[in-house]
């Protein structure tokens, strides 16, 4: 499993020959603004959806339709996808369900979930999930935008994540000092810190996060946008 990293809480984990995208944010993006991603090129194989808000959802439309990839995200989310002539594969909290490039699962995330209608009235659209991907090359959980929740423990009992993306960007979601609890509760050996230094304010320094989680025995990973971080096989 390699994960590949596009700022915010963007990433491309490269299963095999397979391409999952999660909560693509590109032509928006401030951290992609020097480099622009085609998303014509390359493979994309699914579309996975945290929430609605359009520093997750904002590609995805685009991407789904140009590639013809599925849409997998809450219910509601999906509905709203599909009735714009996206393939959707709908999910809930709790479920799972089997792709060719391994098992998704949605776990719940403490955060809202809205896209603004063309009076910038929100539309709600269920509930925001948190992502559990399961493959032959090892477990990713995405925590997408969240507080700390103590059930968190319970994503690292059952799903023994090999890396995790959790944010730390603060006002939002999480900051640092609730992301480096819930590593501890999560004991995934990889934590890969997301959805941080995008706006002003969400600034935080991913160095210091790095050293604190060092202390509590977990490696840090703090990609840069561009980077890539390839699961060790032992994994
Ligand atoms: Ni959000
Ligand atoms: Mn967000």
């Amino acid at each position: 499993m390699e994960i590949h990293y596009y700022g915010h809480a963007t990433c491309e984990v490269i299963v095999g020959e397979h391409h999952i995208w999660i909560d693509p944010f590109l032509s928006d993006n401030p951290l992609l603004k020097d480099r622009p991603v085609d998303i014509a090129s390359g493979r994309v194989d699914a579309i996975v959806l945290t929430h609605g808000h359009s520093d997750h959802t904002g590609d995805a439309l685009l991407m789904a339709k140009t590639h013809n990839a599925p849409l997998i995200a809450t219910f509601e989310l999906a509905q709203h996808f599909a009735q714009q002539g996206a393939n959707v594969h709908p999910m809930n909290l709790g479920g799972g369900y089997t792709f060719p490039f391994g098992r998704i699962r949605l776990v719940p995330a403490f955060h809202s979930s809205s896209l603004a209608d063309q009076n910038g009235q929100p539309i709600y659209l269920g509930m925001p999930a948190g992502v559990v991907l399961t493959t032959e090359t090892g477990t990713l959980y995405h925590a997408g935008d969240t507080a700390l929740f103590t059930d968190m423990k319970l994503i690292g009992e059952l799903y023994r994540p090999d890396v995790a993306l959790l944010p730390i960007g603060d006002n939002f979601t999480m900051g640092p000092e609730e992301a480096l609890i819930a590593a501890t509760w999560i004991q995934a050996p990889y934590v890969i810190p997301i959805h941080y230094n995008t706006f002003p304010v969400i600034e935080q320094d991913a160095t210091r996060f790095i050293e604190a989680l060092k202390d509590k025995g977990l490696t840090g990973v703090p990609l840069k946008v561009g980077e890539s971080f390839r699961l060790p096989a032992s994994h």
